[in-house]
């Protein structure tokens, strides 16, 4: 599959894959963008055009790997734009899928146990993730952060942060993947009737676009961060 590059439409991006809207916001790009190219629009708001380059791909396309040459950017962009992903997700994804899913429960003409169970299935998975989300923010980037001035600045890592590595962030993200699978998979299997279709659609299409944006965030997470990170650690941890 062909990427991305800066000489392309940003419209064409949007047509090609909508689900690069909110990522697109992510780096302060809104609608309107005439005919200008993804070099223009990076160049006028002052975004690394390689950064954004590496993020839109990888998000479009799940075998994508950025050349090294366009890896030259800080891994604290990265960081940033993880922040700004899980506030998205804070704000506004985790509230639309309760919106939709109390308006199936509202129009639940039967007894509605099994929404409740949903309900309730939902909201361990909620725990999970926001836990999952907790520790990236208070362990994972910081460590970064530290990782990253350590190297800019030819310093020793700060000793809080020694037992720490990228490695045991790897391996983080199967289950929270697996949990969310499950959940759609519980409504598409075993619901019983009583319910609103076009809701119950609705509240389906939600976990649907959530499951996306959430495995392209971790692939970014394991693909692009711990790579950029790991070759920083080498030349930290060991000169
Ligand atoms: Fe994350
Ligand atoms: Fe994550």
């Amino acid at each position: 599959m062909s990427h991305f590059t800066k000489d392309d439409k940003l419209a064409k991006l949007i047509h090609a894959n909508h689900f690069l809207l909110p990522v697109v916001n992510r780096f302060g790009i809104r609608l309107g963008f005439n005919d200008k190219t993804v070099g223009t629009v990076c160049n006028e708001k002052e975004i690394n055009v390689n950064f954004f380059l590496t993020i839109v791909n990888t998000y479009s396309n799940k075998d994508y790997f950025p050349e090294s040459e366009l890896l030259s950017f800080s891994p604290m962009l990265i960081v940033d734009y993880l922040r700004k992903t899980h506030q998205y997700y804070f704000e506004y994804l985790f509230p639309e899928v309760e919106r939709r899913l109390n308006r199936v429960m509202d129009g639940c003409k039967d007894s509605c146990e099994d929404l409740q169970l949903i309900k309730g299935f939902y909201g361990k998975y909620k725990e999970e993730l926001s836990k999952h989300i907790d520790e990236e923010e208070e362990t994972v980037f910081p460590y970064v952060k530290a990782i990253v001035y350590a190297y800019e600045k030819s310093l020793k890592l700060d000793n809080k942060f020694l037992s720490y590595s990228m490695k045991s962030f790897e391996q983080e993200h199967t289950n929270v993947d697996q949990k969310i699978y499950d959940l759609k998979n519980i409504v598409i299997k075993y619901l019983k009737p009583g319910y609103n279709d076009n809701d119950c659609n609705a509240f389906l299409f939600a976990i649907f676009q959530f499951e996306k944006d959430l495995l392209d965030h971790a692939r970014i997470e394991d693909k692009i961060l711990v790579a950029k990170v790991k070759e920083l650690e080498k030349i930290v941890k060991h000169g």
